[in-house]
């Protein structure tokens, strides 16, 4: 039995989990995230620096709860792991050097984990019963925030890239297009929620790389720039819409907003002359985004003849992302794995599990290994 800490801090969550388990099964102790998303919300973005000072504020509050809730004292933690890369350079050091400290201290192995094995082997981490380094070959598709990849996983630590974003992670382009429509904050659940009930075929978006292997979202992202002043109102006064409204509302004079009225301030908060023009264009935009990940990772799983695909990462929460994801492998005789929600956003308890199906196949690292930002997985 083997009990290991993780510290995930690649980012703007804060995220310290213990997780114990053997062969035949695995406990999570303890999961505790703190989110810093309201300390860079008024920045429009997340500011390095105040992400590292937060993580410095919170990481030993967390460790302090983990092992309150885990009922146990960190000297009894067999390994302690961090996320090593990719990510923040400020921000992958505060929980590096911290579980480096403790390795140190207390004499007991580092583990240096990938951030993306997190997100990939998450999917398995309730299902995969044996404990073990058992994982059976799959095609991963991991849809983050930061990265859009497939992956072939032979089995643990045997990884190869099929393909990646050449632009815009899948994540990203939902956060940017929320940005423009002026919804909140993580972009994708605006989105996914706004898009309830659309029509998902009423705006014609780009389904771009059609016949590759890699991913690329900015041409959508751009396409709705564009489409936006010729649906949206830019509330001054004045009003636009694809179908002028049958009677102009008091105090609306209906006319098109140019593109270089739009282009000034793209901040300017938007209003539709319809609710349903939103509800349609978050429909039709999530679709594109379903439609390119569920093909190119349908492809990828025939070509290289698995009968398990996997799906990580904060946009794999999407649920009809799921839905259409998972007709389409049984349409193909495939199993599909999801993680479960509070697994597919950034935590620390994939960490861990990468850490400990490491350590029981008897992987270590240097406590010497540095952090990398820029850190591949195959
Ligand atoms: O994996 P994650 O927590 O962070 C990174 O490692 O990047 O992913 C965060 C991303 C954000 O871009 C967010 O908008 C997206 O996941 N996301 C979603 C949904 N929930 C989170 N995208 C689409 N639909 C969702 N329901
Ligand atoms: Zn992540």
């Amino acid at each position: 039995m083997n009990t290991v800490l993780a510290l995930e801090t690649s980012c703007d969550e804060t995220a310290v989990a213990i997780l114990r388990g053997d062969r035949s099964g695995r406990e999570l102790l303890a999961s505790e995230v703190a989110s810093q998303v309201a300390a860079h919300e008024k920045y429009g973005g997340i500011v390095p620096e105040i992400a590292s000072r937060n993580h410095l504020i919170y990481a030993p509050r967390l460790l302090d709860r983990a092992a309150n809730v885990a009922k146990i004292g960190v000297w009894e933690v067999d390994a302690f792991a961090a996320t090593s890369g990719p990510g923040l350079a400020s921000s992958l050091m505060i929980g590096t050097s911290i579980a480096k400290g403790l390795a140190i201290g207390l004499g007991k192995p580092y583990l240096a984990i990938n951030h993306l094995e997190g997100h990939l082997l998450s999917p398995v981490f309730g299902t995969e019963k044996n404990g073990g380094n058992e994982i059976k070959p799959n095609v991963s598709l991991v849809v983050s925030g930061g990265h859009t990849m497939l992956v072939l996983v032979r089995r643990l630590a045997d990884y190869q890239l099929i393909g990646r974003t050449v632009d815009d992670a899948a994540g990203e382009a939902f956060d940017k297009v929320a940005k423009m429509l002026a919804l909140g904050y993580p972009g994708g659940p605006e989105i996914e929620n706004h898009a309830r009930g659309g029509d998902s075929k009423r705006f014609d978006l780009p389904r771009s790389m059609h016949g590759s292997e890699n991913f690329s979202f900015s041409g959508l992202k751009t396409a709705v720039r564009y489409l936006l002043p010729k649906i949206a109102v830019i509330p001054s006064g004045v009003e636009a819409a694809t179908r002028p409204p049958k009677a102009a509302r008091p105090g609306f004079q209906s006319r098109s907003v140019t593109e270089r009225e739009f282009q000034r301030d793209p901040s300017t908060p938007l209003r539709f002359a319809r609710d349903d023009v939103l509800r349609d264009l978050c429909a039709s935009f999530q679709q594109a985004i379903i439609d390119v990940l569920v093909a190119k990772t349908l492809a990828a799983a025939q070509k290289h003849a698995v009968d398990l695909v996997t799906v990580s990462g904060g946009v794999s929460c999407n649920q009809e992302l799921r839905r259409q994801l998972r007709e389409a492998c049984s349409r193909k005789g495939i199993e599909l794995k999801t993680a479960e929600p509070w697994l597919c956003t950034d935590n620390a308890a994939m960490i861990a599990f990468a850490a400990l199906l490491r350590l029981q196949a008897g992987c270590e690292s240097q406590v010497t290994e540095e952090i990398d930002p820029n850190l591949v997985l195959a």
